[in-house]
């Protein structure tokens, strides 16, 4: 027999919704998903919440747990005092659907941006072989289970949403690292890509999303700070930047690709086809200055940022006070809360 426990949960939709207390059974050994089961089975069966595998792999069941990023079937209720109150709420970086649910379709149009692994033409399927070395070097980006914790800790679109459409935050970062070390993969250089296409410079460096990470991947010091380095040597470069002196810039980026290198050419997407191979015609460049070059300061902004996106004085838990629910994509240019609503109709009021 399992003792009661108290659990504030946010219930509502696109339009608002408010946090509704609970007292639910929790027996020994249970992790928080375990609790929105039994809620669901006795008290809310219109909950509504997002999960597949209980096992910490599918990264369905991401929700903030006490104001923090977290997997709900990887989150024991252990973790809390037996006479603390749990309070749950969805993602604040993702436009909620309805209860514990967000939209996350952000992060798939970013994946959809990043132009796909693109191996080498000479090269026919099956004649891939790779050095274990190599496996090894990009095998901790492979993990990811895109939970989308990460992307909703980086401070930089969490209360940004103008900061959407040039940032694909740190998942994506991983990938374009993953790619760039991969020794098959002949696409144009994925850091400038990332430079320039993906908002690498946005980010800087706080490590907000490698301590949400539940698979532990390093996405700061092995992936972001890396690709930073060399983006930064190869435009400081002295050979390099005299060949800007000598070159304009579109000459430089214009110039054919050359098949002896295997560097593909740029393919034209089929109709319908999102073109994959190329960076988003939307996203906006890194300010560079007037020779095209990055500050010297992308790495040491002025304005540093917190080392968490929650504030140096906050510790967790949050008192539920505290706790912001306003989702800024609910103002989403071009989507009304109803077209939001109307993704998943779901006519039965909120009780
Ligand atoms: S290090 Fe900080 S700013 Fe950079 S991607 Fe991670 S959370 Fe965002
Ligand atoms: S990098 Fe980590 S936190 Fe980000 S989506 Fe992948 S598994 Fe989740
Ligand atoms: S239910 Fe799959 S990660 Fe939690």
């Amino acid at each position: 027999m399992g003792t009661k426990r108290n659990f504030r949960v946010w219930r509502g939709d696109a339009s608002g919704g408010e946090l509704r207390d609970f007292q639910v059974e929790v027996n020994e050994g249970e992790v928080v998903l375990d609790v929105i089961h039994r809620l669901q089975a006795t008290q809310t069966p219109d909950l509504a919440c997002r999960w597949n595998c209980k096992a910490g792999k599918c990264g369905s069941c991401s929700m903030e747990i006490n104001g923090m990023p977290r997997l709900g079937c990887m989150t024991r209720m252990s973790t809390f005092t037996e006479d603390e109150t749990v309070t749950i709420t969805p993602l604040r970086t993702f436009p909620v659907i309805r209860d514990l649910v967000t939209d996350v379709s952000f992060n798939y149009d970013k994946a959809r941006e990043t132009p796909a692994f693109a191996p080498p033409p000479s090269l026919a399927p099956g004649e891939y072989r790779m050095q274990q070395v190599d496996v090894e070097r990009s095998q901790e980006f492979r993990k990811c289970i895109e939970c989308f914790l990460c992307q909703n800790t980086c401070h930089v679109i969490r209360d940004h949403e103008e900061n959407k459409p040039p940032f694909s935050g740190p998942r994506f970062f991983i990938r374009a690292a993953e790619l760039d070390m991969h020794p098959l993969d002949s696409q144009a250089d994925r850091k400038e890509h990332a430079q320039a296409s993906m908002g690498l410079g946005f980010c800087n460096i706080t490590k907000c999303c490698t301590e949400v990470c539940p698979e532990h991947i390093k996405i700061t010091d092995n992936a972001i700070i890396p690709m930073k380095e060399r983006v930064v040597d190869r435009r400081y470069d002295p050979l390099v930047w005299l060949g800007r002196k000598i070159f304009r810039r579109d000459q430089l980026e214009d110039a054919a690709p050359d098949p002896a290198l295997g560097v593909l050419p740029p393919r034209e997407p089929a109709p319908g086809e999102p073109d994959r191979q190329r960076p988003h015609r939307g996203a906006q460049a890194a300010a560079t200055d007037d020779r095209g070059h990055l500050p010297l300061t992308e790495l040491t902004f002025e304005n540093q940022a917190a080392p968490s996106p929650f504030g140096d004085d906050v510790t967790f838990p949050l008192p539920v006070e505290d706790l912001n629910y306003h989702h800024p994509a609910r103002d989403r240019p071009g989507r009304t809360p109803a077209e939001a609503i109307s993704e998943v109709v779901r006519d039965e009021p909120l009780h």
